[in-house]
């Protein structure tokens, strides 16, 4: 089933996706977030952080499970998703670092850092709530468009209209890795909720393809269609080919 809340401001979309999240947290203290990077998520995990300094939340025992990392990039690099996420919530909370998984980019052996990272999140159970961005190819994690929905944590090789949005966090898109360590649909399908927060008009089309048109892992997030329990939390513009405005 597919919820969606429509907001007016970027600020506002924050603040409704950090109440959702909140709320898993208060009432299992130690549930298992699914965690994305992005521009998208950015302020949903200041309102966190802000709830936690007030008081309000309490991560220490919560558990985090990331989509996806650059291959190549080393945990402290600036552009990786594991400094993203130290930057942006985990060293502002009191969250233990040993609860904190994000693929290693830097593993020598892909293929068994792949099949690594599906036994630590089948070892944490469930996870409780995966929060999403879409990207503009309807990608979520680094699930790029493809002939068939890929299960598992695997490596992918970036498209260019990807490593194009993403240069933006580089220098130049020269710069941008060519392949990323991705969890695969399966967890994601199996998370209790999934929470998906898209901004802007860029969006809208790729959001109107992937909840109103056919479900193809040519458009990745299709399969969200298919999800018990999908709440989408969006601004006017990025929601604006999916609802009535
Ligand atoms: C990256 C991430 C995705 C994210 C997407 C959209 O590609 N791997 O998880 O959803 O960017 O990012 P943004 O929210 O900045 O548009």
């Amino acid at each position: 089933m597919l919820k969606i809340h429509m907001t007016d401001t970027y600020k506002a979309m924050s603040q409704k996706a950090a109440g959702i999240v909140a709320a898993n947290i208060v009432l299992k203290p130690d549930c298992v977030l699914g965690l994305a990077t992005g521009s998208s998520p950015i302020g949903l995990y200041r309102e966190l952080i802000t709830r936690c300094r007030a008081g309000e939340l309490d991560f220490c025992r919560v558990k985090t499970v990331n989509l996806d990392e650059y291959v190549g990039m080393a945990p402290e690099d600036p552009q990786s998703y594991r400094r993203f996420m130290r930057e942006n919530l985990f060293d502002h909370v009191n969250i233990d670092p040993a609860n904190t998984h994000v693929p290693n980019g830097l593993a020598e052996n892909l293929a068994d850092e792949c099949a690594r990272y599906d036994q630590v999140i089948s070892s944490l159970g469930r996870i409780d709530v995966q929060v999403l961005g879409i990207g503009h190819n309807g990608h979520i994690g680094f699930n790029e468009p493809a002939e068939e929905f890929s299960v598992n944590t695997h490596v992918v090789n970036l498209q260019e209209v990807t490593r194009q949005a993403n240069a933006r966090f580089f220098s130049s898109e020269d710069e941008v890795p060519r392949q990323a360590v991705t969890m695969g649909l399966r967890a994601i399908m199996q998370a209790r909720q999934i929470l998906m927060v898209v901004s802007g008009e860029s969006k809208a089309e790729i959001l109107r393809e992937a909840f109103m048109g056919p479900v193809t892992p040519r458009v990745p997030a299709s399969i969200l269609q298919m999800h018990p329990c999908v709440t989408l939390v969006g601004d006017r513009a990025a929601l604006s080919k999916l609802c009535d405005i």
